[in-house]
């Protein structure tokens, strides 16, 4: 049996967002889960509308402490997760500073346990206030967006070092503007772009400000990238517009990775509870993709709904045996983040899919770490990975 090493300092982490785990947001996903229109679609569908509404989620804003510890027990080093712009200003200007301390205290309980945080400022939530004056299409959204990440920088960038502006900007354009399958459900290719643009503006104005706030941090955004075998063009366009839009102002790119794809559609492949399909030598060459932008590399996202635990363990291992061959090559990937810590609320899919190394019983909140998360545990121990 072979041993691969991971370096010493490699970051071992897990990730959530603020909508899918804390619990209690009240934004633009919140009223859409609850809007006519849903909850007609869901009818319609056959499927209980309860499901789909993410209400307390994992609790995760209470229960933050006890999910940090599972983390330390699991020898985690790194957890990345969202600040919920719609605590921090739920109505225009005007800033909820006892929002901010939750989020200091957040902060200080994973550096008291030896856990970095990597620390995201837009994942697919819009306060409602901004939702209601045309969310993105908005020309000053990227400008309000800016006056928020100033604000949460000033007050935290002391205890912070990485920050991911926006995450995965073409799965959310692409389902909010282009599918009309997330609010606000638009199908339109000019607002699609009119979209695209102003989240890189929107990312561009905030590296900056981050930046000019303290210079030693690290901005990026994380990127969802697919390997499309056989269909470059369509590679060129989902892998690097964005990134090439913002190629001079980010210093790490994060890679989330959970698909390939091909044409024709390439049949038989093992896939996860989602039906995506699982191949774990898509995740080399999309990190082998990346090299032009000559910049170092976190994997920020990468897992799979498995309800009943049969398949992470390889899948994690999986991956990590083809990130390590990418590092061989010469990439300079630091950092591994599986999606999810937690199981949690997977946007229109509802709490169905469960993607956590811990299980959630949604009744009594209680936590179980599966199976799974100790073969990834000891992964991050000891650095190695046994094939
Ligand atoms: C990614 C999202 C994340 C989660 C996973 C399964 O596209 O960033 O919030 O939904 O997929």
């Amino acid at each position: 049996m072979s041993e691969i090493r991971f370096r010493d300092g490699f970051l071992w982490g897990s990730a959530t967002s603020a909508h899918q785990v804390e619990g209690g947001n009240v934004n633009d996903w919140s009223k859409w889960e609850k809007s006519s229109k849903r909850v007609k679609q869901l009818k319609k569908q056959g499927k209980d509308p309860d499901q789909y509404i993410s209400a307390q989620a994992g609790d995760h804003y209470r229960l933050y402490e006890q999910d940090f510890d599972l983390i330390k027990s699991l020898n985690g080093n790194a957890y990345r997760f969202s600040i919920e712009w719609s605590r921090i200003e739920p109505s225009e200007g005007k800033i909820d500073y006892k929002e901010i301390e939750h989020y200091r205290r957040v902060i200080l309980a994973l550096r008291q346990r030896k856990i970095e945080p990597f620390v995201t400022l837009y994942h697919w939530t819009l306060p409602v206030w901004l939702a209601k004056t045309g969310g993105w299409q908005n020309r000053k959204a990227p400008y309000y967006f800016d006056r928020f990440v100033k604000i949460i920088s000033e007050n935290l960038s002391s205890e912070v070092d990485f920050w991911i502006t926006i995450n995965e900007p073409n799965i959310y354009t692409s389902n909010s503007y282009l599918k009309g399958i997330w609010p606000p459900q638009v199908k339109s290719i000019f607002k699609y772009f009119k979209v695209v643009n102003n989240l890189a503006k929107a990312h561009k104005l905030a590296y900056r400000s981050l930046r000019l706030i303290d210079l030693d941090c690290q901005v990026g955004i994380s990127k969802n990238n697919i390997y499309f075998k056989n269909i470059p063009f369509v590679g060129y366009f989902w892998n690097r517009y964005f990134l090439n839009k913002i190629k001079d102002c980010q210093d790490f790119i994060g890679l989330n990775y959970y698909f390939h794809s091909t044409f024709p559609k390439k049949r038989g492949l093992p896939v996860s509870d989602m039906g995506w399909p699982i191949y774990p030598k898509g995740i080399y060459y999309t990190i082998k993709g990346l090299k032009k932008y000559k910049k170092p590399i976190y994997v920020t996202e990468n897992g799979i709904a498995d309800k009943d635990d049969s398949r992470r363990a390889k899948y994690i291992k999986d991956h990590l045996y083809w990130i390590h061959q990418a590092i061989e090559d010469g990439l300079d990937v630091k950092g591994y983040f599986y999606w999810s810590l937690l199981d949690n609320f997977e946007w229109d899919k509802g709490f169905d899919p469960r993607f956590g190394l811990i299980e959630i019983n949604y009744n009594t909140m209680e936590r179980k770490v599966r199976r799974s998360a100790r073969v990834y545990g000891q992964i991050c121990k000891t650095n190695k990975l046994e094939k």
